[in-house]
């Protein structure tokens, strides 16, 4: 079957998503690290390597159905006043997340591309899990 220009659309959007969230998180890890935060920093890398898989996931998708991947521009990591604007900052990166899964699921489901659909929406379940993650995560302060 012929890949629907749109899913790809989709796809690398998300890849694009993806890298810019591995971004994010790295520089915020470094940051954390030289603010004299070590266990932040820890969660924070670990967080990109979470980031950095989604993205192996989208370009496996993206090779199977022919294509090249290729993410494009980033975005700027956030890095707000500090460690202490990290929770809202990663919030809003991972509400965005699942919006745009969300979205790019249901078109897939509209063509017909299940194996795609069932890779989005695994993919949006995670991102709401990182999204109440930071939702509760304490402050720099412990709070
Ligand atoms: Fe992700
Ligand atoms: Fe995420």
């Amino acid at each position: 079957m012929a890949a629907d220009a749109r899913v790809l659309g989709w796809l690398t959007r998300a890849l694009q998503h993806e890298f810019s969230a591995v971004q994010q998180y790295l520089a915020q890890s470094v940051l954390a690290r030289l603010s004299g935060q070590p266990q932040l920093a820890e969660e924070l890398h670990g967080e990109a390597l979470h980031e950095l898989e989604h993205a192996q996931r989208l370009m496996q998708r993206l090779i199977e159905l022919g294509v090249a991947p290729s993410a494009g521009a980033l975005a700027p990591a956030r890095l707000g006043r500090g460690v202490g604007d990290f929770a809202t900052l990663n919030r809003q990166l991972e509400q965005t997340a699942v919006v745009l899964y969300q979205d790019a699921a249901d078109h897939a489901r509209r063509v017909r591309d299940t194996a795609s659909e069932a890779l989005l929406r695994e993919l949006a379940h995670d991102e709401a899990q990182h999204y109440r993650a930071w939702s509760q995560h304490p402050g720099p302060d412990g709070s």
